[in-house]
C-alpha cells in the first residue's frame, strides 16, 4: 500500500482476511503506523517505499496531488502491477475537482509516471465506508469495476478481487478507466451481482 488512510485500510481488510500479506507506507514513515498494524495482526506491517517495492501487487492510495511524489520514490520492478486507486480530487473546496470531464485519463496519468508497471484501475468509484463492507452481501457479491491494458495482470488482479468476494467486472483497457472518474458515469455506483438462483434474481 502506498497510503495508509481510509482507502488503503478499506482494500487491505479484505486482503488480510483473505491470507495475504499487507505492507503500508506512508508520508511520515513506518513508526507512525505501528497502531495500524498492531490492529490489523501479524499479516500487515509497515514499511518504507523501498519495503513496498519489493511487493509485486501495490495498490496506490493517495490523495491526488501526492501521485507524482509518491510514484518518483517507488523503486522500479518491471511487471509488476500497480492498482491505481486514486481520484482526480483536490481538497478542500473550491479547488474541488481538477477535472470532471472525462478528456483526461488519471489512470493514464498514472501509467506516465510508472512505465515499467501494469497499471490496472480499480476501486475508485467507490465510496470508502462501501470498499470496507464484506463484498458477499445477502443477494449477491459487490460489483468491482477495473481496466487495465495487460491481459495476464488483469487476470491475476481478476483472481485476487474475486478472491476477496467481488465480482469483478472487466471495463476493457486502461483508458475506460475514464468511466470510473470523478463525475464519470460509474461514480457512486455500488452495484451488486445477484446470484442465480436468489429470489429477487433470476431464477
Ligand atoms: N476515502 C474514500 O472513500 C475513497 C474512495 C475511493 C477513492 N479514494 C481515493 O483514494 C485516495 C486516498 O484517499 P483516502 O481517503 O484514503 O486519503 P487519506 O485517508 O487522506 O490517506 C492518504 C494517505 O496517503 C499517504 N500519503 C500522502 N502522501 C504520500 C506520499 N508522498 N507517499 C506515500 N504516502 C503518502 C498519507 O500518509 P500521511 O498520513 O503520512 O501523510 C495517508 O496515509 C485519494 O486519491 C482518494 O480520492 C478515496
Amino acid at each position: 500500500m502506498i497510503g495508509a488512510g481510509t482507502l488503503a485500510q478499506a482494500i487491505a481488510s479484505h486482503a488480510l482476511d483473505t491470507g495475504h500479506e499487507v505492507v503500508f507506507s506512508n508520508r511520515r514513515g513506518p513508526d507512525s503506523l505501528a497502531d495500524l498494524v498492531a490492529r490489523l495482526g501479524p499479516n500487515a506491517s509497515a514499511g518504507t517505499i523501498d519495503d513496498v517495492g519489493g511487493t509485486d501487487i501495490v495498490v496506490l492510495a493517495v490523495n491526488w496531488t501526492q501521485v507524482p511524489d509518491a510514484l518518483a520514490a517507488l523503486p522500479p520492478r518491471p511487471g509488476r502491477i500497480l492498482v491505481d486507486a486514486t481520484n482526480q480530487w483536490v481538497e478542500p473546496p473550491p479547488a474541488a475537482v481538477v477535472d470532471t470531464s472525462l478528456s483526461v485519463g488519471g489512470s493514464e496519468f498514472v501509467a506516465s509516471l510508472v512505465p515499467d508497471a501494469h497499471v490496472i484501475k480499480a476501486f475508485d468509484n467507490m465510496y470508502g465506508p462501501k470498499i470496507a463492507e464484506d463484498p458477499i452481501t445477502p443477494t449477491g457479491r459487490r460489483v468491482l469495476f477495473y481496466a487495465g491494458d495487460d491481459e495476464p495482470s488483469k487476470r491475476r488482479f481478476r483472481a485476487v478481487a474475486d478472491g476477496f468476494g467481488y465480482a469483478p467486472v472487466d471495463l476493457g483497457p486502461l483508458v475506460m478507466g475514464r468511466l470510473m472518474q470523478v463525475d464519470g458515469p460509474l461514480t457512486g455506483l455500488h452495484a451488486i451481482r445477484e446470484e442465480l438462483g436468489h429470489p429477487l434474481g433470476m431464477p
